[in-house]
């Protein structure tokens, strides 16, 4: 499995630090888009000391060659490709392989890819009845989780570069079908078995709305409008889901496991859980105040828990490029399949009152994926508690490539931050009748 080779970062400047009376020398390292970083791999051998950085604000874990984002400047890149040119140009599959494999794939090998992944779409009936034991009211998410944990016990651990590649088709191929039957499980319904002769994201919509009862015809728009959203969450360097798979999967654990971590960690309200929230957010808004500066005062509110949902980004404080995108999409899907406008509109009216408000803009927070994704998955029918699964399906490939660049790394390791002790001193034991 050839991978593109993850490109060493340039020793080229040192930092000294000054501490208890002596000077230490700690080499800086610039990335290839000249991001600098003070390299502390010997900084506790060297001075004793250790970093503290609260939710890793500061703290890079890894050098990567995947994705790139310039959060000041709105720049989203993916193997060096801007998301613009991915969204408008190139189809989730070719994503996939850009992000795994590092280089955008030829026709021949995109075909084979392709095939290779429509022929794994079915899952094992054995494995099937695993949704049976589901409850019904079950979140999706949860679901998804514990069904991509379990093809780890019908399928060998991926330690062998053959048994990898097989490995990373079958999540793929199998993420749309688990997705799927995990939501039809929940309304009753029988599912419906993958079909070879459909695309990867006209394949999902059958499987999501067709029944034995009635056929289900694909409309391109959604399909396309689908692969556009998935294209859009297909990696994003070291978020939290993403450092989660990093972390799980550097003890060499079982990769079916260790994306079930991933999938755990987004479906967070925090993280991609939010999407899901949004449109809970801007329902609420319709049916209460339909007033957005109503609901941007509460969010503003500090003894208020009210948060704008899809606002804010770690990284990004300017305008996330894929809301931008998603923002011109919407119009489009939803005039296309003739849904209802309401909520688009109270998310726009919402996003300018937001950005001319000087708490938003003094705290630079600005629309993040999550902001407009929800209106468009729901005005293609998309119900609303499936809305992080599709974040799982597009974040899917991003999670294997960062796994694969970590496992092919040579200089990996084991994650295991250190911490600062602020617990109680040594004491000697009371026995439980001398305690009163
Ligand atoms: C994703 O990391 C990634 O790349 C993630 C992601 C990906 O593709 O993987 O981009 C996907 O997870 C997008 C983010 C989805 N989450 C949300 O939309 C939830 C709402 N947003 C926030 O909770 C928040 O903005 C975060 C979690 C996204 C970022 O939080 P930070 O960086 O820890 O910032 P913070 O919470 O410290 O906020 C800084 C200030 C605070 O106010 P002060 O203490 O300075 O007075 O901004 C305020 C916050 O109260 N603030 C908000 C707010 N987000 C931040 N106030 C109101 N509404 C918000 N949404």
């Amino acid at each position: 499995m050839d991978v593109a080779s993850t490109r060493e970062a340039v020793k080229t400047e040192t930092a000294k630090l000054l501490y208890d009376g002596r000077t230490y020398e700690l080499p800086v390292i610039v990335g290839s888009e000249g991001e600098k970083a003070i390299d502390i791999t010997k900084l506790r051998n060297q001075t004793g000391l250790i970093t503290l950085d609260n939710g890793y604000m500061n703290t890079g874990s890894c050098q990567s060659a995947i994705t790139f984002i310039d959060g000041e400047q709105g720049i989203l890149r993916y193997r060096g490709y801007p998301i613009e040119d991915l969204a408008e140009k190139s189809t989730f599959l070719e994503v996939a392989w850009l992000l795994i494999f590092g280089e955008l794939p030829t026709r021949t090998r995109l075909e084979g890819f392709t095939n290779e992944i429509t022929r794994h779409t079915m899952l094992h009936e054995d494995y099937r009845r695993l949704f049976d034991f589901m409850p019904k009211s079950a979140h999706p998410m949860p679901v998804s989780a514990a069904a991509v944990a379990a093809l780890g016990t019908f399928y060998r651990e991926a330690d062998t570069e053959d048994r990898m590649h097989r490995a990373i088709v079958r999540l793929l191929a199998k993420m749309p079908t688990i997705a799927a039957y995990a939501y039809k499980h929940s309304i009753g319904q029988p599912p419906m078995y993958p079909r070879n002769d459909l695309d990867y994201c006209a394949n999902f919509l059958y499987m999501m709305f067709a029944t034995p009862c009635e056929p289900y015809v694909v409309d391109p728009v959604v399909a396309k409008a689908l692969d556009l959203l998935l294209i859009l969450h297909a990696d994003h360097e070291q978020n939290c889901s993403t450092s989660t798979v990093r972390l799980v999967g550097s003890s060499l654990a079982n990769l079916y496991a260790t994306i079930a971590s991933g999938i755990s960690a987004l479906w967070g309200p925090l993280h991609g859980g939010a999407n899901q929230k949004v449109i809970e957010m801007l329902e609420r808004i319709a049916m209460e105040e339909g007033n957005a500066d109503v609901f941007i005062r509460k969010a503003k509110d500090k003894n208020d828990t009210t948060r704008l949902m899809g606002f804010g980004h770690r990284v990004y404080k300017s305008y996330d490029p894929r809301a931008a995108i998603l923002k011109r999409t919407c119009k489009e899907v939803i005039e296309r399949v003739g849904a209802s406008s309401r909520l688009l509109e109270i998310a726009m009216r919402l996003e300018e009152v937001a950005l001319s408000d000087p708490y938003f803009v003094e705290r630079k927070l600005y629309p993040n994926v999550d902001f407009y994704s929800g209106v468009i998955y729901q005005a293609i029918g998309i119900p609303v508690n499936m809305f992080t699964v599709m974040f799982t399906m597009g974040r899917l490939p991003g999670w294997i490539a960062q796994w694969l660049e970590m496992r092919k790394d040579p200089s990996f390791k084991i994650g295991r931050p250190r911490q600062v002790y602020t617990g109680p001193t040594k004491r000697a034991y009371v026995p439980l009748e001398g305690r009163g």
